[in-house]
């Protein structure tokens, strides 16, 4: 019998999922999530199977509180006491080393483990109702791009007889901010995302040091692979001021090319460039981002070019992953 996901909006069935073992998408106010129940050691493994992902990679731990999260975690500090009472529910996710009831699959053998708690009522309540954590990467394919609708997941799975909670489309847009908060009196950012930096320092007391380390390599963070968050088109970046040239001298002879930015296409353009223009506000930008990335490889389009924001803000997240997006495209 030919297997499909299914989209439903009832928590008790979701539930029901979770407890017998099944993976379940759920939304999250960055992008959706494939979730298994952290207790069950099989039903986590079963993530990674199914995203195929390699198991080194380990998974973040979604909690219905910060005192559920700090049952998931040993040493917590001011640190990260006052990051989650400035921040969760919401879009950070904090590394602290992981208490016993984590399991080795799920933080793929190292002693820390990522928690943070999401900010999406549906799966606030399903955390909640469920008592219990759960594991959840992004609800796609290892590597590509991240869902932040339903019918995103529904696509990345289309033979899997996959239960998605349908919470609508995510109000953010790109995964969460990952800061390493084993230290008391530094914080490290893994993955920049929608609380940034300087959001972060507001926060914690002067003395603090923040490193950004989302170039370096200590840490195994798979969302920072050089590649990752790829649509199957080719995708080039050009600057603002650099946009129309590019486009002028490439040429795209071999195929339309969708371009996606905040200015309107210039008239004298040839007509296999199709234009997406966008606000300029960053907001809107990453939480349209990846629908575009699947709406230039629904419609086929071999070549995508998307103009970068200004790195400052939310713009140091989407450059991030636009860049990795872009990163087995260079052309010259
Ligand atoms: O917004 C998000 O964070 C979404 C939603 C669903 O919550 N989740 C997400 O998960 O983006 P995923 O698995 O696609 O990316 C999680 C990142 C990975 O790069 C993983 O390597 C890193 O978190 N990570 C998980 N546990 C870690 C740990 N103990 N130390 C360092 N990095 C960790
Ligand atoms: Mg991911």
């Amino acid at each position: 019998m030919d297997q499909a996901p299914r989209i439903t909006t009832d928590l008790t069935e979701v539930i029901v999922e979770l407890k017998k073992g099944n993976l379940v998408a759920v939304p999250t106010e960055t992008v959706y999530g494939l979730a298994a129940d952290a207790t069950q050691v099989v039903a986590v493994s079963k993530v990674f199977k199914l995203k195929g992902r390699p198991i080194d990679h380990p998974l973040i731990v979604h909690c219905g509180s910060a005192e559920y999260a700090w049952k998931c975690v040993t040493g917590v500090n001011a640190t990260a006491e006052s990051l989650a009472s400035a921040f969760w529910p919401g879009a950070l996710t904090m590394v602290l080393n992981r208490s016993d009831l984590i399991s080795d699959v799920i933080t793929a053998g190292q002693d820390s483990v990522a928690v943070r708690v999401p900010d999406h009522p549906l799966t606030l309540q399903l955390l909640k109702e469920l008592q219990r954590p759960l594991v959840a990467p992004s609800a796609n394919r290892f590597g590509r791009v991240s869902p932040t609708q339903a019918d995103h997941v529904q696509e990345e799975f289309p033979n899997q007889s996959l239960l998605i909670l349908d919470g609508g489309p995510c109000k953010i847009g790109i995964e969460s901010t990952i800061v390493d908060c084993r230290q008391a009196d530094s914080v490290k950012i893994l993955r920049p995302g929608k609380i940034t930096e300087e959001q972060i320092k507001q926060v914690l007391n002067f003395g603090h040091t923040i490193n950004d380390t989302t170039n370096s390599d200590d840490l195994r963070v798979s969302g920072n692979l050089p590649a990752h968050y790829a649509p199957s088109a080719r995708v080039h970046l050009a600057s603002k001021n650099d946009l129309v040239e590019f486009l002028e001298h490439h040429g795209f002879d071999h195929g339309p090319v969708m371009v996606i930015s905040t200015s309107d296409k210039p008239l004298h353009l040839k007509n296999n460039i199709v234009w997406q223009r966008v606000s300029s506000q960053p907001e809107e930008f990453a939480q349209k981002l990846y629908a575009l990335f699947r709406e230039a490889d629904r419609q086929g389009f071999p070549y995508l070019v998307v103009e970068l924001p200004v790195r400052e803000g939310l713009g140091i997240a989407i450059c991030d992953r636009l860049q990795r997006a872009a990163h087995s495209s260079n052309i010259n």
